[in-house]
């Protein structure tokens, strides 16, 4: 059976929408979960008929209580992974330790190179002459978790950050459906999903 897989994303979405799209037996999207009411995710998974939960810190007293209520979403869904694919948050302790193991974030760029939110800008401003994409487990720093794939993208001159990320995007969404697809077939591997 497929393994059950909730997505975190504040943005457009692309990214969601490349998982959706690339959903077979091994996987299926079962939510969205998002921190902005506003954001374009929201429309690909509402066409896809894939569930949606906003948890916007504007709504909670504190930051805690913003992690707890996070947490506590994702765990709703029951999700055996969990994809942070542009989400724009840090995750809390509570999300981070509840699902160790099983949550993964993608970022843009070669980490530990450029680390947090303006990878693709660190990058260009530095004069890199490559950078990419790695997908990471999340731990409790900003984009230190041990690296589980990554992939080289090339600076080409005239880039501007809008045509590098995009450029980098189209590697991330192909490591992630790989990722996902082996986290799968794994999981199937080690007979963890016989009740689904
Ligand atoms: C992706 O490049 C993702 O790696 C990045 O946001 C973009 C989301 O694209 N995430 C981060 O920078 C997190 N630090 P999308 O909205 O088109 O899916």
């Amino acid at each position: 059976m497929a393994i059950r897989v909730v997505v975190l994303a504040s943005g457009t979405g692309s990214l969601l929408k490349a998982l959706i799209d690339s959903q077979d037996s091994s996987f299926e999207v079962v939510a969205l979960v998002t921190d902005n009411a506003e954001a374009g995710a929201i429309r690909h998974a509402a066409t896809a008929g894939v569930q949606v939960a906003v948890i916007a810190p504007n709504d909670f007293a504190d930051r805690s209580a913003w992690d707890l209520a996070l947490a506590d979403c994702i765990d709703f869904y029951q999700p055996d992974l969990v994809i942070s694919a542009g989400f724009m948050r840090i995750i809390g302790d509570e999300g981070v330790n509840r699902f160790a193991g099983r949550l993964i974030n993608t970022h843009p760029a070669l980490l530990p190179l450029f680390p947090g939110a303006h990878a693709v800008r660190d990058a260009l401003v530095t004069g890199v002459n490559e950078t990419g994409s790695t997908v990471h487990f999340v731990d409790a720093g900003v984009d230190t978790g041990q690296v589980i794939v990554q992939k080289n993208v090339d600076v080409i001159a005239g880039d501007d950050e809008a045509s590098l990320h995009e450029r980098i995007k189209v590697v991330e969404r192909e490591l992630l459906v790989e990722v996902v697809k082996d986290f799968a077939g794994a999981k199937k591997y080690f007979g963890q999903k016989a009740d689904r």
